[in-house]
């Protein structure tokens, strides 16, 4: 393991153009739930029931008493732990330019991330069914469920729900930033939810270092990633951190 720690310090400090691509796993120590595997949400729910566009469509308000309502309360109060605070440190450092995150929780924006791809969307703002207003998602009144837009519409979370269409800019750029960058860390993500799972394997193919970090083996492991630092992503974060910073 620490030889994986300074290995990755000494591959960031080679690489000229670092990305990051995250998922649920760099939030939990932040208390925000994750999806697959033990505790997850999905355990809890059938997510065609609950987080498709269609369920959504169907009965707004059951989605916001399951899911959305929770989602706010645990979101309006989160913190970024020291996975997050890693990753802005590796930006402060000159290391790291672009996050591509699947998480919707601004977690990276609030550790200080500037340049941050919201691949599903983000949570910080609810937008109108009807008229496209949007609202920060922490003002939302939500006394009554589902919430509602001043022109009476049904507010929703401007976050990308199964079977819609990932937001095209956020599509188009990760691509290219992918395909641009000579290390990808990717960390805390089961990599199974394409488009996103994708991009690891677009860097790979443009000659890009694949450096993971996650407690558990992913369909990356074997495939793409140069190597596994297995392990949380604030305890990792951290000892990469320190490394570099010795060396640098
Ligand atoms: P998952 O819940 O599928 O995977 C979480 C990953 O985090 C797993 O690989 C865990 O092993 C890992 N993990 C657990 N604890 C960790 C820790 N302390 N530090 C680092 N990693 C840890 O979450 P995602 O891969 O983000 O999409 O899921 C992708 C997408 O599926 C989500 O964006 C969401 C979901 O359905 C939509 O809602 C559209």
């Amino acid at each position: 393991m620490d030889d994986l720690i300074k290995q990755a310090a000494e591959d960031l400090a080679a690489a000229s153009k670092v990305t990051a691509l995250t998922g649920a796993g760099i939030s939990i120590e932040s208390g925000i739930p994750h999806f697959r595997g033990k505790g997850g949400l999905w355990e809890r729910f059938d997510p065609m029931e609950i987080a498709h566009i269609d369920a959504l469509m169907r009965d707004p308000a059951r989605v916001w008493t399951i899911l959305i309502k929770e989602m706010k309360e645990i979101v309006d109060s989160a913190n970024p732990n020291d996975g997050h605070k890693g990753l802005a440190k590796l930006e402060e450092m000159g290391k790291l330019e672009t996050v591509i995150t699947q998480n919707i929780d601004g977690l990276h924006q609030a550790a200080g991330n500037t340049d941050v791809i919201e691949f599903h969307g983000t949570f910080a703002w609810q937008r109108c069914m009807d008229c496209s207003q949007k609202y920060e998602t922490r003002n939302v009144d939500i006394s009554e469920i589902p919430p509602r837009c001043s022109c009476g519409g049904i507010l929703r979370p401007d976050a990308v729900f199964f079977g819609e269409m990932i937001p095209q800019d956020a599509l188009w750029r990760s691509r290219q930033i992918a395909s641009d960058c000579d290390l990808m860390l990717v960390v805390g993500t089961s990599a199974v939810v394409q488009p996103a799972a994708l991009m690891p394997v677009v860097a790979k193919e443009s000659g890009a270092k694949v450096v993971e970090i996650n407690p558990e083996r992913t369909p990356l492991t074997d495939e793409i990633s140069d190597y596994l630092i297995m392990g949380g992503a604030s305890d990792i974060m951290n000892r990469i951190v320190a490394e570099l910073e010795k060396i640098s």
